[in-house]
């Protein structure tokens, strides 16, 4: 089999799952550069096509209206690094692991954005991507100017309208159009160096960047929408997305749904790959691998667990009783978080507190046992057409990747299924992307359908 499954890692900079931090051997370096540095170098040892850095840009407070119990628990959120700064200091350890920040759509301007990456895509020589989400809490709304968040059909209006001006901007300087000759003199030429004059709903942007056209082009573009508006952007828009799902055949169902869109939208569907979230937990025999999943979820605190549902679903989850199955709601947070704890309260018949524990300590897929039997279930989901590669979470930094570079990484090598080198310089090189051509926004554009 020729085709390579793709791997992306999810770094938190601050504690990722509850109970995480509290891991034997977790170590809590999340404000010291070196950590970053150390975590890095462990990917790209693995070949790894990328380090993702997730995003949120309040506390959240969204169980019982406090921020108390994310920063009690050490949930998800309670203490977030600036990802940007974390990027570039990434970048500068490594030659070919791709970077990826987070940055919302809903709060900045894209003026900033495309700068910020434009600028991050020289400097790592073609390795940057964004992670582009459109935010979904009103704690985030309130630093903002804001007394409430925009709804999800502005969110991801605006988004769209968004990512057209960053494109224009990205393109506003011809490839080539920074001359260096000192004879003529002609630094950079006016005539391959344009003005956008973007006026939009949300927008009005006069252009050109002050930085010269990206070398992959556009950095690579990430999505995880879940929702039906999201899925209708990610197909417009990504070049890689995210997804999170509690079963092979939940996974199955999104990826040909989204293969389908983007093919209705004028895309390759071959050009956007599909990267759910796995959480394997590898020791060196199956019986050791059940045990370390239950001592490590055993440290999550049901609260710990409850507060990151809360602040995902963006639903004050104390209101409902603890012992009870949680009713069905109506989620204006992440709809893929809430299809997946269906699923799961559903098949295991959880009450709210048990799904509390379940949700902090869950691991996706279910990839529990030897490198072997993990990469059995990587391989699976990947030919059954669930996924074109995985993003790895791990149950405590740094050690969860170090673990599966050393044991998982190289069964996947010997099968055929992972690169021993990297292929290319740049990471859409890596992914087996083409670098888009000036104009190529307007094909990806035209918002959700
Ligand atoms: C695996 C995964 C990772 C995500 N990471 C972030 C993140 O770091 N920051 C953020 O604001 N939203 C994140 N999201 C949320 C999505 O970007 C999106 O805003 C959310 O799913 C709501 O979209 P929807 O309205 O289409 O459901 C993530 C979602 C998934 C499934």
């Amino acid at each position: 089999m020729n085709k390579k499954m793709r791997l992306a890692a999810f770094v938190t900079a601050g504690p990722g799952r509850p109970g995480g931090w509290r891991y034997p051997g977790s170590v809590p370096g999340w404000l010291d550069a070196s950590y970053y540095h150390n975590i890095a170098r462990t990917l790209e040892d693995g070949r790894f096509d990328l380090a993702f850095f997730p995003d949120i840009l309040s506390v959240p407070d969204r169980f019982a209206g406090s921020t108390d119990s994310q920063l009690r628990y050490g949930a998800l959120g309670s203490l977030r690094v600036d990802p940007l700064p974390v990027m570039a200091s990434m970048a500068a350890v490594t030659r070919h692991l791709g970077i990826a920040a987070t940055v919302s759509t809903s709060y900045a301007q894209p003026f900033t954005v495309a700068r910020s990456f434009a600028s991050l895509d020289h400097l790592t020589a073609g390795r940057a991507a964004w992670n582009i989400v459109t935010s979904f809490q009103e704690s985030e709304a309130r630093n903002f100017n804001l007394d409430a968040q925009f709804d999800r059909s502005t969110r991801y209006e605006r988004a769209d309208e968004f990512l057209q001006v960053a494109a224009k901007l990205w393109d506003s300087w011809e490839d080539g159009a920074l001359v260096l000759d000192e004879e003529t003199p002609l630094f950079a030429d006016p005539d391959r160096v344009h003005r956008i004059d973007h006026e939009g709903r949300y927008f009005t942007v006069r252009g050109p960047l002050n930085v010269p056209r990206p070398p992959q082009g556009y950095p690579v573009l990430i999505q995880a929408g879940a929702s039906s508006k999201g899925k209708d952007f990610a197909a417009h828009w990504s070049d890689v997305i995210f997804c999170s799902h509690a079963s092979k055949e939940s996974a199955q169902a999104f990826y040909t749904e989204i293969k389908e869109r983007a093919a209705l939208f004028g895309r390759d569907p071959d050009h956007i790959k599909i990267l759910p979230s796995i959480t394997p937990i590898v020791a060196p025999t199956s019986a050791r691998a059940k045990e370390l999943a239950e001592e490590i979820f055993e440290l999550v605190p049901p609260l710990g667990g409850l507060s990151t549902l809360a602040y995902h679903l963006d639903v004050d989850l104390s209101t409902f009783p603890l012992d009870e199955r949680l009713p069905d709601v109506e989620v204006p947070g992440v709809e893929g978080h809430y299809h997946e704890v269906r699923e799961i309260t559903e098949r295991d018949g959880l009450t709210l507190r048990q799904l509390g524990k379940q949700y902090g300590g869950r691991t996706e897929g279910g990839f529990i046992g030897t490198a072997a039997d993990v990469a059995d279930g990587l391989q699976e989901w990947f030919e059954d057409g669930a996924a074109d590669g995985f993003t790895l979470q791990v149950p405590h930094q740094p050690g969860g990747f170090e673990t599966f570079t050393r044991e998982v990484v190289p069964q996947l090598q010997r099968r055929g299924l992972f690169r021993t080198e990297y292929e290319g310089t740049t990471l859409r090189e890596n992914l087996g992307l083409d670098r888009p051509d000036r104009g190529e926004w307007a094909i990806r554009a035209g918002g959700p359908a």
